[in-house]
C-alpha cells in the first residue's frame, strides 16, 4: 500500500485526537481526521474511536449515545461494539430472526492515551486490523489539566500549517505588536538543533532577551523547542523546578482544513495565575496566523512554484525530509533513518 498517496498525508502513525476532558463520560464527540468522519466516545475513562457513518443508512453515530460497550445509532437503534465495531443488536429484528448481526460492523481506529492527551492512528491501508507498530510520543507534562487551551481551523492543506508553525522569520511581520516584535527588534539569531525521535529539536538554551512573556515568568529560563511527525511541537520552558509546557498540534481535517490546538500545562505558580491574561496573547498569535495563511491561499489557488531557503527555511526542508523518509520506511519495511543532523541554523528575526 502506497503510504504517500495524493493526499500527502502522514501514514501509520498518532494524531493527536484531544484531550479525555473533551468527551464527557458516556458522551460522544464528532472528529474529523484527513477526510474521515470519526466518533469519538468515551465510556469511563476510556476513548474508543469508530467511523462516523452508520453501516446501515449513513446516520451519523456521533449524534447517538453510548450504551454498555456500545455506541447507538440515533436513527434505527442498531448498537455497535465500542472495541470492534461490531453490531451487536439491530431493534426491529423480529425475535427469532436467525440474522447474524456480528457480520455488519463499523471500522475502528487505534486509540491510545498517555496521560490526558488522546492520539489516534492513521492507517496508510484502513483494511489492516494489526496492532500499530510505534507507541504515540511521550509527552511529559508538568500538570495534567491545561491553564490554556485555544484552537484555530485554518484553510489549508497540513504541509503549509506545519512549515508555518516552524517559520522563524515571519514572526517580526505577522506577530508585530509593541508587546512582541518589531522591524527593529530584528537581529541575528545562530541556534543548535539535533535530531530527536521521528523529527527534530533546537537544542536547550536561553530565550531571546526581547521575550517580553518571558521576562514575566522570572528566573532564567531555558527552553527546548521539539517538533515530531506527524506535527507534534512542544516547547519545554523549565524555570527552576518549575515548568510551562507549550504543545501545539496540528490535525489534518481534510485536505483543505487543518486544525491547531495550542494547549499550556504548567506547575509555575505565576504562569497559571496570568494564564487568563497569556491567553489573550495566545488567541491574537493564533489570528495572527490564520489570517495570513487565508492571505497566501489567495496566491497558492493558482498552484506557484514556493521557495525554500537557507537557513531560515531550513526546518521546513526537515520536515519535507522526514516525511519522505517516514514513508519510505513504511513501504519498503526498512528501519525509520532520520535525515536530520546535528547543526546550527543562523537567521534573522
Ligand atoms: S441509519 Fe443507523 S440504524 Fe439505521
Ligand atoms: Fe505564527
Amino acid at each position: 500500500m502506497d503510504a504517500y498517496a495524493a493526499d500527502h498525508f502522514v501514514k501509520d502513525i498518532w494524531y493527536f485526537a484531544g484531550l479525555l476532558s473533551d468527551i464527557k463520560a458516556g458522551g460522544v464527540k464528532a472528529f474529523n481526521l484527513a477526510g474521515e468522519p470519526v466518533v469519538l466516545a468515551r465510556e469511563g475513562d476510556t476513548v474508543f474511536a469508530l467511523r462516523d457513518i452508520c453501516p446501515h443508512r449513513a446516520a451519523p453515530l456521533s449524534a447517538g449515545c453510548v450504551k454498555s460497550g456500545t455506541v447507538e445509532c440515533p436513527y434505527h437503534g442498531w448498537r455497535f461494539g465500542l472495541s470492534d465495531g461490531e453490531c451487536k443488536s439491530i431493534p426491529a429484528l423480529p425475535s427469532d430472526s436467525d440474522m447474524d448481526v456480528g457480520r455488519i460492523a463499523v471500522r475502528t481506529y487505534p486509540i491510545r492515551q498517555t496521560g490526558p492527551l488522546i492520539w489516534i492512528y492513521l492507517r496508510s491501508d484502513p483494511k489492516d486490523t494489526a496492532p500499530p507498530p510505534i507507541d504515540p510520543p511521550q509527552i511529559d507534562l508538568p500538570r495534567d489539566k491545561p491553564s490554556l487551551d485555544d484552537h484555530v481551523d485554518l484553510g489549508c492543506h497540513i504541509d503549509h500549517a506545519v512549515i508555518g508553525l516552524m517559520d522563524p522569520a515571519h514572526g517580526p511581520y505577522v506577530h508585530r505588536q509593541w508587546w512582541w516584535r518589531s522591524e527593529k527588534s530584528i537581529h541575528d539569531k545562530a541556534k543548535d538543533f539535533a535530531p530527536r525521535e521521528r523529527g527534530f529539536a533546537m537544542v536547550a538554551h536561553s530565550p531571546s532577551s526581547n521575550s517580553f512573556a518571558y521576562k514575566l515568568l522570572g528566573g532564567k529560563p531555558v527552553t527546548e523547542i521539539t517538533f515530531r511527525l506527524p506535527a507534534i511541537r512542544t516547547e519545554e520552558i523549565t524555570i527552576g523546578k518549575r515548568k510551562v509546557l507549550s504543545f501545539t498540534a496540528l490535525i489534518p481535517l481534510d485536505e483543505n482544513k487543518t486544525q491547531i490546538r495550542q494547549l499550556f500545562f504548567s506547575d509555575h505558580p505565576t504562569f497559571r495565575a496570568l494564564s487568563p491574561f497569556l491567553g489573550g496573547f495566545a488567541r491574537t498569535f493564533l489570528r495572527q496566523d490564520s489570517d495570513m495563511v487565508d492571505l497566501q491561499q489567495q496566491g497558492l489557488k493558482h498552484d506557484p512554484r514556493l521557495m525554500l531557503i537557507d537557513d531560515a527555511d531550513t526546518q521546513a526542508k526537515w520536515y519535507y525530509a522526514l516525511k519522505k523518509a517516514w514513508a519510505k520506511s513504511n513501504a519498503t519495511n526498512d528501519p525509520f533513518i532520520n535525515p536530520v543532523e546535528p547543526r546550527t541554523l543562523r537567521w534573522r528575526s
